[in-house]
Formats: structure tokens, sequence, C-alpha cells
């Protein structure tokens, strides 16, 4: 009977293959032998003197990851290890609550501000991935806290301390890249209009044939800046110079990329960079994206301070809330859903 199941959760338990609609095509598999570990595969940035003497240090050193890597991880980010903690155990007690419980917030319509789904869009993919994910809006909270999960109890308590300190993170680091692109430092705040923050947990159960299928398939995060926290199980891996590298767990630190609004806002001096997450046979996984965002009323558009006869503006100008209809309707490819957004060549040198 697991075909009949609607979340991996539950499909998984007791099936020795994968279901066909998770197999990927051939030309398209995680070939695991290729993939390059190491601990060093994307710079660690210490924030403990982001607000200290060294502070212009750090901005670089934050300036030249966003440059060359598009991923960096932070350590003495500030945010208690017992916040990060409780968040992670929370999660895991609300993926291990009886199926019915978790179907009633069960939806795949995109829109919901509060939803348990599947894969990525089961409405428009042809091939699902293995993974099961609860997605909150969680800024401003008090908007939104009333609709989430009160089952496991601590949920709300949990998970709103977790977005609150979260957040304050994430404008220090706003605030650092604006200066590392010689912008005032409000300028990423005041771009990003009312801002919004979303949260994803990802559930990633053990899967009996990890080498065909996906967690997530390659994508760049289509919001501003992501803050990831996974737990213990190694997964996500990032594509540099054609070659997927494994970002494996290191405790008390969260893990930063550049979305594509920060793409366009840098006007492509920062990159969004291509990345998946892979599956494993024994152990399930958690990981915790927060996608700090535009509001979606808010216009996206090269920073003018970045553009000029060296530089033309690579983009054009659009809102958020355009942007990220066209994003959850066409689907995780390589090709980046921003490259629907370049600007006609009318610079080139003639
Ligand atoms: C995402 C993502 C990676 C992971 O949710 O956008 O890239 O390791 N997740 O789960
Ligand atoms: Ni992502």
């Amino acid at each position: 009977m697991a075909s009949t199941k609607v979340l991996v959760t539950d499909l998984s338990s007791g099936i020795s293959q994968v279901p066909l609609n998770y197999v990927r095509p051939i030309s398209d598999r995680p070939n695991h032998l290729a993939v390059q570990s190491s601990d060093h595969s994307i710079p660690i940035i210490d924030l403990q003197d982001l607000n200290g003497p060294n502070h212009s240090n750090i901005v670089k050193e934050i300036g030249q990851a966003c440059e060359h890597d598009g991923f960096f991880q932070v350590k003495n980010h500030g945010i208690p290890e017992k916040v990060i903690e409780s968040m992670l155990k929370v999660s895991k007690e609300f993926f291990q609550l009886p199926e019915g419980e978790r179907l009633k917030i069960y939806s795949t319509d995109t829109s919901k501000t509060v939803r348990l789904s599947t894969s990525f869009n089961v409405k428009t993919e042809t091939v699902a991935s293995w993974r099961d994910f609860l997605r909150l809006h969680c800024y401003p909270l008090q908007a939104y806290v009333h609709e989430w999960p009160s089952n496991p109890p601590s949920f709300r308590e949990d998970v709103a301390q977790y977005c609150t300190n979260v957040r304050g993170l994430t404008l220090r680091l706003l605030e650092a890249i604006s200066e590392s692109l010689g912008l005032q430092s409000d300028y990423m705040d005041k771009a990003l209009h009312k801002h919004a923050q979303h949260m994803a947990i990802n559930y990633y159960p053990p899967c009996p044939q990890p080498e065909l299928t996906y967690g997530l398939p390659i994508h760049a995060d289509p919001n501003a800046i992501t803050i990831l926290l996974q737990d213990d199980v190694p997964g996500l891996q990032v594509l540099r110079n054609g070659k997927w590298i494994a970002v494996n767990p290191t405790p008390n630190t969260f893990i930063v990329n550049i979305g594509e609004q920060i793409e366009v806002l840098s006007n492509g001096r920062y990159q969004s960079v291509l990345h998946r997450a892979v599956v494993n046979r024994n152990k399930d996984r958690i990981s915790i994206p927060t996608f700090y965002c535009p509001s979606p009323d808010a216009v996206i558009k090269p920073a003018e301070e970045l553009v000029d006869k060296e530089h033309p503006a690579l983009y054009r100008s659009f809102t958020y809330s355009e942007y990220y209809s066209k994003f959850w309707n066409r689907g995780l490819t390589t090709e980046k859903c921003l490259d629907t957004f370049r600007a006609f060549e009318n610079n080139l040198d003639a």
C-alpha cells in the first residue's frame, strides 16, 4: 500500500526500492563518487568581532566569500546553542507526529503561509524528490505565529525564539554585505522594503536507493539570503567550477548563501550559487533554511552605485511578487529563474 502515501516520511518505512516516480533519468543522478569532500570547502567566517575594532576586515572577508563562493559558514554568530538545539529537537518531534496529525496541514498550494508538503512542487514537477517540508512565514512574527502548528506543544515558542534570533543575525549580515559592496550600510535593509522571512523545515527520511534520487535537485535560492541550519547528517552539496562539493555539518555554525535577489541588487557581483541535497540509506536528516526575502511589493533592481559603463545593469527591475510566482511555477532546474529577468544587451560597445 506504500504508493498511496502522500508524504515520504510515511512511504519510506518498510520499502526496499524507491517508487518509480522518484527515479531520476540516468543523466541526472547524484553520482556520489564524483563528489569532493572537504571540511574547508567553503570559507568559515568568525563573527565574534564584527562589531569591534576588526569590523572592516570581517566585512572584507564576507565580501570575498560572497564574490568568490556564494556560500560561507559563520561561527560565533551570537545565537545561543540552546535556541538551536530546541529548534532541531522540536522539528524532529514534529515529523514524528502521527501521520494523521501531520496531514492536517498538508497542502500543495504554494501561496499558503503555513503548509506541510512534499518533494518541491508536486503540481508542476515530473520526478519527485525524497523530502517532506513544513513551510512557515515568520516575519512579522505576530502576523503568523498563531497559524503555526500547536503540536508539539512547545513548537510555537521554540520556533519563534529561533526565528527572532536568526532575523537578528541576518540583519547584521545584510549590513556587512551592503558595506562590502561600498553601499550605505542600510542599503539592503531599504531595498527589501518591509522585509519578509520564510522558513522551511526539511525532513529527508532514509532512502533505500539514494543513488537514484535527490532530497532536493539542483537549484539557486530565490530569496535575498539564506541562513541554513543542518543537523549532524551530511547532504548539502554546492556546485563549484563544475564539480560538486559536500558541505559537511560543523556544530554551532550556520551556512549562509546568497540568493537571487542579492545577485540582482549587487548587479551580478555576488552570485547565487547552484546547490542540491542528497539523501542517504541509513539516517534521516533535518535541515532548516531561513529564507530572508524582500516584501512582495519591493521593487528589485541593480543598485545604481554598481551600474556604470563597464558594468551595465544585468537585470531589469521587477517586483518580488512577479519573480516569486515565476519561481514556484517553473520548477527547479539548472537554469536559474533569474535568467528570465536579464536586461537586454543594449550596452555593448559597437
Ligand atoms: C533549500 C536547500 C539544502 C539542504 O531548502 O533551499 O537548499 O541541505 N536545502 O537541505
Ligand atoms: Ni536551497
